[in-house]
Order: C-alpha cells, then structure tokens, then sequence
C-alpha cells in the first residue's frame, strides 16, 4: 500500500488508542504504572510533651506527636506496608541557640524518637533529617557568620549531627542543608564512628522554595526565620541542569540514594536525574503541596482521595522510586481496600 492511500496503515480508522480504555481489565492490563505502599515515605512530625497529638493548622489532617505516641503510630504504618519514616522535631524555642547546639544533644526531641521507635522493634526504616534549623535561633540550616550561612564550619558539626542520630538507633541520614561538600562529611563522620551500615539520603536537589511554608509552621521554625531566605544555599527553581550537577555531586561524594524537592513542580527535574543516573530517586511531596490539595478538598473542590492517588502516581510516572509524602497513611489505607 503506498502512503497515498487514503488510509494509510498505522492510522486512523485502523488505528484506534480507544480500544485500550473500553474497559476496566484492559486499561489494568496495558497501566504501564502503579503506586504501591513500598513507594512511601511517611514524614512525622514531634513535639515534646505526654499523650498529646497537635493538630497543624496548615495542614489539616497532619498531627504533631509527643514521643511517647511515636512508636504506635510508627507501628501503625509499617502494619500498612510503608517501608519508612522520617521524623522531624519541633524543638521547644528554649532549647534554640544561634548555633543550634541542641542538634548534637542525644536526647534531644528526635533522638528520644528514634530510640523509642526502635526499642518496640518495629520493621520500618528510620530517616532523620541532617540541618540545623530545627535547632536555630535564626531558623537557618546552617551555622551564621556574619549574616552569612557559612559553609566549612557548618560542616563540622553536620557530622556530630548525623553520628548523635545514626547512635540513637536511626537507618538512614538525610542532609537536607544544602551546604557544598554535605555528604562527604557526614559519610566520613558515620564511618569513622563505625556506623558503615547507615545510609545517605541526600535532599540532592533541594529548592529555595515558596512550597516550604507549612512545614514551617508544624516545627516552628519560620518564626525563627521571620523575613530570611534560604537562596544562598537552596536552589534557584529557574534552574535545572544545575540539579544534575548537584545530585553527580552528592552521588559521587557517597550518597546512597538522592532526593528532589518540591515534588509536583519539579517533576521534570525526577525525570532527569532519574533518566541520568539511574541511581535509586526520591522525591518529597513538601507540605505546601499537601496544603494545596487539603485546602481544597476541604472545600468540596476537588476529590481528596482521587487528586492524592493522582498527584502520587505522577512522582511514578516521572521516575520516582518512592515518595515522602504526608498523605502516606491514607493512600496506604485506601490501597489496602482497593488494590
Ligand atoms: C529542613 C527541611 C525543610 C523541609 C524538610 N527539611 C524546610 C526548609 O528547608 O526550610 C521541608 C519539608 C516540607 O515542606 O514538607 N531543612
């Protein structure tokens, strides 16, 4: 048939991509992706106290818990399947300093956490994250020199920082500062301290990102930040080959698995490294993006459940191996009922 032909082949009408949605079993047999419970990351956030759960304002749904409610919950998402937490403190104000020293006391908020977790042997990975601002007056990542994040010093104690974790009992370190040089340093403290097993989940690509205001909220830290940026350290959301370079950066100074974030924005950015390095690839679907979603279902305007599978199943699609996000418990939940 020559390509004349008023119906050349590989066209319509022979052609019909319809014949693939008709019904239900044939759009399951050709889904090229799933979400599945293994591909969650469940961040936690803490506070001090006893037998209290407080709700987030920002994030309606998303509690902070004291220690001692830690390990059920804990409990309750590995019994769904999710392979891992990540546990992020809400340091009492008191216990700020400029340079965060509170990061480096082992029984600090997320320390008692972890060890809590671990102490009721649950089979779930352990993330904490490595950076300062919990700990800061100023509610940056980094130690302060003179207005600015200084990088070499910062370093120094992101190491301490990462040993008084890995010896509380947690699996896997999570610098999330931003500073040159991050990973290599705390892969050379974990070793020397003989923590060889602990691995790095490198916030690779991390953005100075509008989408970061909840989270502050639930840790307190964005009254410490008060007018300050993250921009000297965090990456500028109008680049994108510049992430390429960080996350060969990181993987080359021993980074385990690497992480871009925000996520749905910068879906664009999973694919690349993910297509580039082939390395095992994560994304945080922060919590503005949950906000987004919480605000307006709440308000009837979209389906809750629908647009939470939808926008995880696009970290998939883009090439995420797993995803930290705040809805993991409900999308667990709601798998298990309908697979
Ligand atoms: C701390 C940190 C932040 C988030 C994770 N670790 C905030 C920031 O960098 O200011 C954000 C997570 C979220 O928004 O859900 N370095």
């Amino acid at each position: 048939m020559s390509f004349d032909s008023p119906n050349p082949p590989g066209q319509f009408p022979q052609v019909r991509m319809r014949r693939l949605r008709r019904s239900d079993w044939m759009r399951r047999l050709v889904r090229e992706h799933q979400l599945t419970a293994n591909d969650l990351i469940w961040p936690i956030f803490l506070q001090d106290g006893t037998s209290t759960s407080t709700p987030v304002a920002s994030m309606p749904g998303v509690e902070r818990l004291t220690v001692d409610r830690v390990a059920d919950a804990v409990a309750k998402a590995a019994e769904l399947g999710i392979p891992a937490v990540a546990l992020f403190p809400a340091t009492d104000p008191a216990r700020k300093t400029p340079d965060g020293d509170e990061a480096l006391n082992a029984e600090n908020l997320v320390c008692r956490a972890v060890r809590a977790v671990k102490a009721a042997k649950i089979d779930i990975g352990v993330i904490c994250d490595v950076a300062l601002d919990p700990y800061t007056t100023h509610g940056q990542d980094g130690l302060v020199r003179d207005g600015y994040v200084v990088n070499d010093e910062t370093l120094e104690m992101l190491g301490q920082q990462a040993v008084v974790q890995a010896a509380a009992g947690c699996d896997v370190i999570a610098p999330s500062d931003m500073m040159d040089g991050r990973v290599a340093a705390v892969r050379k403290a974990l070793d020397a301290a003989g923590f060889q097993h602990v691995a790095i989940l490198a916030y690779a690509a991390k953005y100075a990102s509008a989408y970061y205001g909840p989270f502050r909220d639930a840790v307190g830290s964005k009254k410490s930040l008060g007018q300050g940026d993250k921009r000297t350290y965090q990456m500028d959301p109008a680049n994108g080959d510049e992430a390429l370079r960080e996350v060969a950066l990181d993987i080359a100074e021993g980074a385990d698995l690497v992480m871009v974030k925000p996520g749905q924005p910068y879906l664009d950015i999973v694919h690349r490294v993910k297509s580039t390095f082939g390395v095992p690839t994560f994304a945080y679907q922060v919590s503005g993006e949950y906000a987004m979603i919480a605000a307006a279902a709440a308000n009837g305007w979209i389906d809750r459940d629908a647009v939470m599978l939808e926008s995880l199943l696009a970290f998939k699609r883009a090439g995420a191996d797993g995803i930290l996000t705040y809805f993991a418990v409900d999308v667990a939940r709601l798998l298990r009922a309908n697979p």
